[in-house]
């Protein structure tokens, strides 16, 4: 137990969780990476701790040729190969009696989404597991598929009678994997088609950086300490940093990357869900709206992010860590004279009155230095008149940071006596590493979205009004650079930190700079 002589808190959660109540599960895109490199892991994983519901059954549905036995012999084979890769999903490989009661459940299912005939069927397997598994009826469909399918998916679902609920006799529930919609008029031409079948909250939007552990940790580090929020506002915050750097570049997704780019593919989903956990104001409650509404909240009051207050990047040939990469233009189903971003900077302001003249700083890109999230919250400086005449002039400024990849931490730098003789300042560290703390849990990061799903727990789920906003703010910027093709492309190296322009952008306000990619090192 922790006390107030400073003893070692406890390292072992003590929350109570169980296992979600009996349903099932209907994965479309039974065949596809999302599912066998996240989904089917994280069901191992829940499965494994016992938060799978007991009476439990997964049905596959895809287009391809398939048995259920093969389905389930190609979902292990990935799972061995994860586990021999290092552990990925389970650190001591797949025990065989929970992949054994978790692929005893499955049940592959072949169709076309396109036809009603799919539907039909997908509801005789429904009412069959029902009864041999004792699902209650409850269903979870996981929309694991490319997103043109979203709206025509769940039309069939409706028309086949499928998600209605019976007047709360049993629960139907949609998850919807990103991206939702591609600007703003798509998310709402989206919403408003999903919103004529299903209520908001049958609908789970999903947003797989809500899952990652750190980012849910962000409103306990804030509201569950006491010193932390009275300084939380832009009496003591100078500004703040968001970074998401990649090393990968678009991999085998040239197609979609190039219909998509670094801008709507990270910032309005991944990057300002960052952003709202770090600028919210406390909510009420831990019901889903109580936290959604802040949330919005926060996105209601940035305006729109002009052109002058951004800067895109990409990438040009280079190395990244020991890979030599090949110019943006250069990978697979690349134009050879590519306007896409591979990168993208923002200056935001928020327009409330704890927020007010604090810049929010926003950057991503692939093929960069290292693989890097953290949020960096810098504080203002304190009056230095105590220290004239000495070397505190040249002080580094006090940082707050949350780390989010690749190891999980909290750190802040603030400033110490030097000793020895005379007043001579420096910089120090005090770091904090989740793993030196609490054990590791395997963990592909949808395992928590999942759960929550099953549980009808909404809160790490966008709602229809934060999707439009995240699409209303960048607007103005998708508008832009659709029409004014960049001079400079590629402007920066693989490998790298980004375009010296995005320096700028912090450059012109009172001497800020990015801080460095991978800070620790
Ligand atoms: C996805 C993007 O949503 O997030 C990818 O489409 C990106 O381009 C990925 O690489 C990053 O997620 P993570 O969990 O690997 O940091």
């Amino acid at each position: 137990m922790a006390d107030d002589a400073g003893s070692m808190p406890t390292t072992q959660s003590e929350l109570a969780v169980r296992p979600a109540g009996p349903c099932a599960m209907v994965i479309f895109g039974a065949g596809g990476d999302l599912t066998k490199r996240l989904v089917v892991p994280a069901l191992y994983n829940l499965a494994s701790s016992g938060l799978l519901p007991r009476d439990f059954a997964l049905i596959g549905v895809d287009a391809a040729d398939l048995t259920t036995d093969q389905w389930r012999q190609r979902l292990a084979e990935m799972m061995q190969q994860s586990a021999k890769g290092g552990g990925e999903f389970s650190a001591d490989g797949t025990n065989p009696e929970v992949w054994g009661m978790l692929s005893g459940r499955m049940t592959y299912l072949r169709g076309d989404f396109g036809e009603a005939a799919t539907f039909t069927r997908l509801a005789d397997v429904l009412a069959e597991t029902a009864r041999a598994y004792g699902t209650g009826g409850n269903v979870l469909f996981y929309l694991a598929v490319a997103d043109r399918f979203f709206g025509p998916l769940t039309e069939q679902l409706a028309a086949a009678g499928l998600v209605d609920e019976q007047d709360g006799a049993r629960w139907r529930r949609v998850i919807v994997e990103k991206p939702f919609g591609h600007d703003l008029a798509s998310a709402r031409a989206l919403n408003t088609r999903l919103l004529k079948i299903l209520t908001e909250q049958q609908i789970y939007r999903i947003d797989h950086f809500l899952g990652k552990e750190t980012v849910q940790s962000i409103m306990a580090v804030r509201f569950a300490n006491g010193f932390f929020e009275p300084v939380w506002n832009r009496d003591h915050i100078d500004h703040v940093q968001i970074t998401v750097a990649e090393t990968v570049g678009v991999e085998r997704r040239g197609r979609f990357y190039e219909q998509t780019g670094a801008l709507r593919d990270m910032v309005p989903n991944h990057l300002f869900q960052l952003l709202t956990m770090v600028a919210m104001e406390p909510p009420t409650g831990f019901d889903p709206d109580a936290v959604r509404n802040r949330k919005a909240d926060v996105l209601n009051a940035i305006p729109p992010v002009q052109p002058s207050c951004a800067v895109r990047g990409q990438y040009g040939r280079g190395q990244v860590l020991d890979r030599a990469v090949d110019d943006y233009r250069d990978e697979p189903d690349v134009a050879a004279d590519s306007n896409t971003e591979t990168y993208a900077a923002l200056k935001l302001e928020i327009d409330t009155w704890r927020w007010a003249g604090v810049p929010f700083y926003l950057r991503t890109g692939k093929a960069m230095r290292k693989r890097w999230t953290e949020i960096a919250i810098r504080f203002r400086r304190a009056p230095l008149s105590l220290f004239r005449g000495t070397d505190a002039v040249n002080l580094g400024p006090n940082w707050l940071v949350l780390q989010i990849q690749p190891d999980e931490g909290i750190s802040l730098q603030f400033d110490v006596k030097r000793p020895g003789q005379g007043v001579t300042l420096a910089p120090v560290r005090m770091s904090l590493l989740y793993k030196d703390w609490f054990p590791a849990m395997p963990n592909v990061g949808y395992e928590t979205l999942i759960y929550d799903c099953m549980i009808g727990d909404a809160t790490l789920f966008q709602r229809a009004d934060m999707v439009e906003a995240g699409w209303r703010i960048v607007q103005p910027l998708q508008e832009a650079w659709a029409v004014e093709k960049p001079a400079d492309f590629p402007n920066y190296q693989a490998g790298g930190a980004g375009p010296a322009a995005a320096d700028e952008l912090l450059a012109d306000d009172d001497g800020r700079g990015w801080r460095p990619i991978n800070h620790n090192s």
